[in-house]
Protein backbone atom coordinates (compact mmCIF):
# COMPACT_ATOMS: atom_id res chain seq x y z
CA UNK A 1 0.00 0.00 0.00
CA UNK A 2 1.57 3.35 -0.71
CA UNK A 3 1.32 6.04 1.70
CA UNK A 4 0.24 8.90 -0.83
CA UNK A 5 1.15 12.28 0.97
CA UNK A 6 3.73 12.66 3.97
CA UNK A 7 1.53 12.30 7.41
CA UNK A 8 3.74 15.37 8.28
CA UNK A 9 1.78 17.01 5.72
CA UNK A 10 -1.49 15.56 6.04
CA UNK A 11 -1.69 16.82 9.81
CA UNK A 12 -0.91 20.46 8.57
CA UNK A 13 -3.74 20.16 5.88
CA UNK A 14 -5.71 19.23 8.50
CA UNK A 15 -4.87 21.93 10.95
CA UNK A 16 -4.99 24.43 8.01
CA UNK A 17 -8.58 23.59 7.08
CA UNK A 18 -12.08 24.75 8.41
CA UNK A 19 -12.51 22.34 11.32
CA UNK A 20 -14.92 19.72 12.33
CA UNK A 21 -17.74 20.95 14.95
CA UNK A 22 -17.54 19.09 18.07
CA UNK A 23 -20.79 16.31 17.04
CA UNK A 24 -18.23 15.23 14.20
CA UNK A 25 -15.24 14.81 16.16
CA UNK A 26 -17.17 13.01 18.65
CA UNK A 27 -18.57 10.82 15.62
CA UNK A 28 -15.33 9.98 14.37
CA UNK A 29 -14.02 9.36 17.85
CA UNK A 30 -17.07 6.67 18.53
CA UNK A 31 -16.12 5.14 15.24
CA UNK A 32 -13.01 4.59 15.62
CA UNK A 33 -13.68 3.29 19.26
CA UNK A 34 -16.52 0.82 18.30
CA UNK A 35 -16.82 0.26 14.48
CA UNK A 36 -15.48 -2.45 12.21
CA UNK A 37 -13.05 -0.49 9.42
CA UNK A 38 -13.55 3.28 10.98
CA UNK A 39 -10.85 4.48 8.10
CA UNK A 40 -13.73 4.74 5.62
CA UNK A 41 -15.29 7.66 8.19
CA UNK A 42 -14.35 10.49 5.92
CA UNK A 43 -12.22 12.97 8.17
CA UNK A 44 -12.09 16.65 8.38
CA UNK A 45 -10.38 17.11 5.13
CA UNK A 46 -12.47 15.80 2.85
CA UNK A 47 -15.31 16.65 5.16
CA UNK A 48 -14.16 20.70 4.60
CA UNK A 49 -13.81 19.45 0.45
CA UNK A 50 -17.38 17.80 0.76
CA UNK A 51 -19.31 20.97 2.70
CA UNK A 52 -17.17 23.06 0.60
CA UNK A 53 -18.23 21.67 -2.70
CA UNK A 54 -22.07 21.10 -1.23
CA UNK A 55 -21.65 25.21 -1.18
CA UNK A 56 -20.10 26.47 -4.66
CA UNK A 57 -22.63 24.34 -6.39
CA UNK A 58 -25.89 25.68 -4.25
CA UNK A 59 -26.65 21.57 -4.39
CA UNK A 60 -30.05 21.09 -2.45
CA UNK A 61 -30.81 17.55 -3.35
CA UNK A 62 -27.93 15.41 -2.60
CA UNK A 63 -27.40 11.55 -3.20
CA UNK A 64 -25.46 9.79 -0.88
CA UNK A 65 -23.81 5.89 -1.69
CA UNK A 66 -22.17 4.72 1.18
CA UNK A 67 -23.20 6.18 4.61
CA UNK A 68 -21.68 3.93 7.30
CA UNK A 69 -22.04 6.19 10.51
CA UNK A 70 -22.75 9.61 8.93
CA UNK A 71 -20.10 11.85 8.79
CA UNK A 72 -20.14 12.92 5.38
CA UNK A 73 -24.34 12.95 5.69
CA UNK A 74 -24.13 15.24 8.55
CA UNK A 75 -21.30 17.24 7.56
CA UNK A 76 -23.17 18.04 4.16
CA UNK A 77 -26.20 18.31 6.08
CA UNK A 78 -24.67 21.52 7.99
CA UNK A 79 -24.59 23.37 5.19
CA UNK A 80 -27.61 22.82 3.09
CA UNK A 81 -30.25 25.52 2.78
CA UNK A 82 -33.29 24.52 5.18
CA UNK A 83 -34.87 22.89 2.15
CA UNK A 84 -32.59 20.76 1.31
CA UNK A 85 -32.31 16.95 1.58
CA UNK A 86 -29.96 14.23 1.22
CA UNK A 87 -30.74 10.92 0.92
CA UNK A 88 -28.26 8.38 1.36
CA UNK A 89 -27.97 4.63 0.68
CA UNK A 90 -26.98 1.95 3.33
CA UNK A 91 -27.06 -1.93 3.55
CA UNK A 92 -25.56 -2.47 7.00
CA UNK A 93 -28.09 -2.18 10.14
CA UNK A 94 -25.04 -1.69 12.75
CA UNK A 95 -23.66 0.92 10.87
CA UNK A 96 -27.07 2.80 10.31
CA UNK A 97 -27.60 2.97 13.75
CA UNK A 98 -24.99 4.44 14.75
CA UNK A 99 -25.36 7.49 12.41
CA UNK A 100 -29.19 7.54 13.39
CA UNK A 101 -28.26 7.99 16.89
CA UNK A 102 -25.75 11.05 15.84
CA UNK A 103 -28.14 12.47 13.08
CA UNK A 104 -31.11 12.16 16.08
CA UNK A 105 -28.84 14.72 17.67
CA UNK A 106 -28.30 17.39 15.37
CA UNK A 107 -30.26 20.56 14.25
CA UNK A 108 -29.41 19.26 10.56
CA UNK A 109 -30.49 15.54 10.91
CA UNK A 110 -33.75 16.44 9.55
CA UNK A 111 -32.28 17.07 6.39
CA UNK A 112 -31.23 13.03 6.03
CA UNK A 113 -33.36 10.46 4.77
CA UNK A 114 -31.85 6.90 5.29
CA UNK A 115 -32.71 3.99 2.73
CA UNK A 116 -32.12 0.69 3.76
CA UNK A 117 -30.58 -1.98 1.37
CA UNK A 118 -28.45 -2.64 -1.89
CA UNK A 119 -27.70 0.68 -3.28
CA UNK A 120 -28.20 -0.60 -7.00
CA UNK A 121 -31.68 -1.79 -5.58
CA UNK A 122 -32.05 1.69 -3.98
CA UNK A 123 -31.17 3.95 -6.40
CA UNK A 124 -33.72 2.19 -9.20
CA UNK A 125 -36.65 3.44 -7.39
CA UNK A 126 -35.51 7.13 -6.92
CA UNK A 127 -37.95 9.88 -8.83
CA UNK A 128 -36.13 13.10 -9.93
CA UNK A 129 -32.79 14.72 -10.62
CA UNK A 130 -30.03 15.45 -8.17
CA UNK A 131 -27.83 18.40 -7.85
CA UNK A 132 -24.83 16.06 -6.45
CA UNK A 133 -23.96 12.93 -5.73
CA UNK A 134 -21.20 11.23 -3.65
CA UNK A 135 -20.30 8.19 -4.33
CA UNK A 136 -18.70 6.50 -1.39
CA UNK A 137 -19.75 2.46 -1.41
CA UNK A 138 -19.09 -0.94 -2.90
CA UNK A 139 -15.93 -0.53 -5.06
CA UNK A 140 -17.08 -3.86 -7.21
CA UNK A 141 -20.01 -2.09 -8.34
CA UNK A 142 -18.74 1.75 -9.18
CA UNK A 143 -19.27 1.29 -12.63
CA UNK A 144 -22.81 0.07 -12.29
CA UNK A 145 -23.24 2.92 -10.30
CA UNK A 146 -22.08 5.01 -12.50
CA UNK A 147 -24.65 4.12 -15.06
CA UNK A 148 -27.29 4.39 -12.47
CA UNK A 149 -26.52 7.60 -11.43
CA UNK A 150 -25.36 9.56 -14.31
CA UNK A 151 -29.43 9.76 -15.70
CA UNK A 152 -30.42 11.06 -12.31
CA UNK A 153 -27.41 13.69 -12.10
CA UNK A 154 -28.80 17.15 -13.27
CA UNK A 155 -26.87 18.45 -16.42
CA UNK A 156 -24.22 20.88 -14.77
CA UNK A 157 -24.33 18.83 -11.39
CA UNK A 158 -21.48 16.98 -9.81
CA UNK A 159 -20.98 13.68 -8.96
CA UNK A 160 -17.67 13.32 -6.17
CA UNK A 161 -15.98 10.13 -6.40
CA UNK A 162 -14.33 8.23 -3.30
CA UNK A 163 -11.27 6.16 -3.22
CA UNK A 164 -10.40 6.39 -6.81
CA UNK A 165 -6.46 5.89 -5.85
CA UNK A 166 -7.38 2.67 -4.64
CA UNK A 167 -4.37 2.94 -1.91
CA UNK A 168 -2.27 3.12 -4.62
CA UNK A 169 -3.82 0.01 -6.30
CA UNK A 170 -4.75 1.21 -9.35
CA UNK A 171 -1.27 0.69 -10.47
CA UNK A 172 -0.97 -2.48 -9.79
CA UNK A 173 -3.92 -3.46 -9.62
CA UNK A 174 -4.20 -7.53 -8.73
CA UNK A 175 -7.34 -8.14 -6.90
CA UNK A 176 -10.99 -7.96 -8.60
CA UNK A 177 -11.48 -4.80 -6.32
CA UNK A 178 -8.76 -3.14 -7.42
CA UNK A 179 -9.50 -3.83 -11.31
CA UNK A 180 -13.01 -2.13 -10.55
CA UNK A 181 -11.78 1.02 -9.43
CA UNK A 182 -9.29 0.93 -12.33
CA UNK A 183 -12.64 0.18 -14.81
CA UNK A 184 -14.36 3.02 -13.15
CA UNK A 185 -11.56 5.74 -13.60
CA UNK A 186 -10.80 4.94 -17.66
CA UNK A 187 -14.82 4.95 -17.97
CA UNK A 188 -14.98 8.11 -17.14
CA UNK A 189 -11.78 9.58 -17.93
CA UNK A 190 -13.38 8.02 -21.57
CA UNK A 191 -17.16 9.43 -21.19
CA UNK A 192 -17.43 12.90 -23.44
CA UNK A 193 -20.49 13.63 -21.32
CA UNK A 194 -18.11 14.34 -18.50
CA UNK A 195 -15.67 16.33 -17.38
CA UNK A 196 -13.38 15.31 -14.49
CA UNK A 197 -10.67 15.94 -12.24
CA UNK A 198 -9.14 13.17 -10.26
CA UNK A 199 -7.76 14.94 -6.84
CA UNK A 200 -4.42 13.14 -4.92
CA UNK A 201 -6.58 14.23 -1.89
CA UNK A 202 -6.97 11.51 0.80
CA UNK A 203 -7.54 7.88 -0.84
CA UNK A 204 -8.21 9.65 -4.73
CA UNK A 205 -11.57 11.75 -4.87
CA UNK A 206 -12.87 12.48 -8.79
CA UNK A 207 -14.80 15.70 -9.26
CA UNK A 208 -17.12 14.89 -11.89
CA UNK A 209 -19.34 17.55 -13.50
CA UNK A 210 -22.21 16.54 -16.06
CA UNK A 211 -22.20 18.30 -19.26
C1 LIG B 1 -16.61 3.99 2.76
S1 LIG B 1 -18.05 3.71 3.69
C2 LIG B 1 -18.91 5.24 3.56
C3 LIG B 1 -18.27 6.31 4.40
C4 LIG B 1 -19.17 7.49 4.66
N1 LIG B 1 -19.52 8.18 3.44
C5 LIG B 1 -18.54 8.43 5.67
O1 LIG B 1 -18.41 9.60 5.44
O2 LIG B 1 -18.15 8.01 6.75
C6 LIG B 1 -18.99 2.66 2.65
C7 LIG B 1 -20.36 2.27 3.19
O3 LIG B 1 -21.09 1.69 2.11
C8 LIG B 1 -21.88 0.62 2.62
N2 LIG B 1 -22.18 -0.29 1.51
C9 LIG B 1 -21.36 -1.24 0.98
N3 LIG B 1 -21.98 -1.89 -0.01
C10 LIG B 1 -23.21 -1.34 -0.12
C11 LIG B 1 -24.32 -1.58 -0.98
N4 LIG B 1 -24.28 -2.51 -1.91
N5 LIG B 1 -25.42 -0.84 -0.79
C12 LIG B 1 -25.48 0.15 0.15
N6 LIG B 1 -24.45 0.42 0.97
C13 LIG B 1 -23.34 -0.32 0.85
C14 LIG B 1 -21.02 0.01 3.70
O4 LIG B 1 -21.80 -0.73 4.63
C15 LIG B 1 -20.34 1.23 4.31
O5 LIG B 1 -21.06 1.71 5.42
Amino acid sequence: MIQLIDPALDAYSEKHSHQPIPLLQELEAYTYKHCKWPQMVTGSVQGALLRMLVQLTHAKRILEVGLFTGYSALTMAEVLPEDGSITSCEIDEGNAAVARSFIDRSPHGHKINICMGPALETIAGLDGQYDLIFLDADKENYCSYYDQLLPILRSGGLLIADNVLWSGRVLEPKEETDHAVVAFNDKVSNDPTVEVVLLTVRDGVSLIRKK
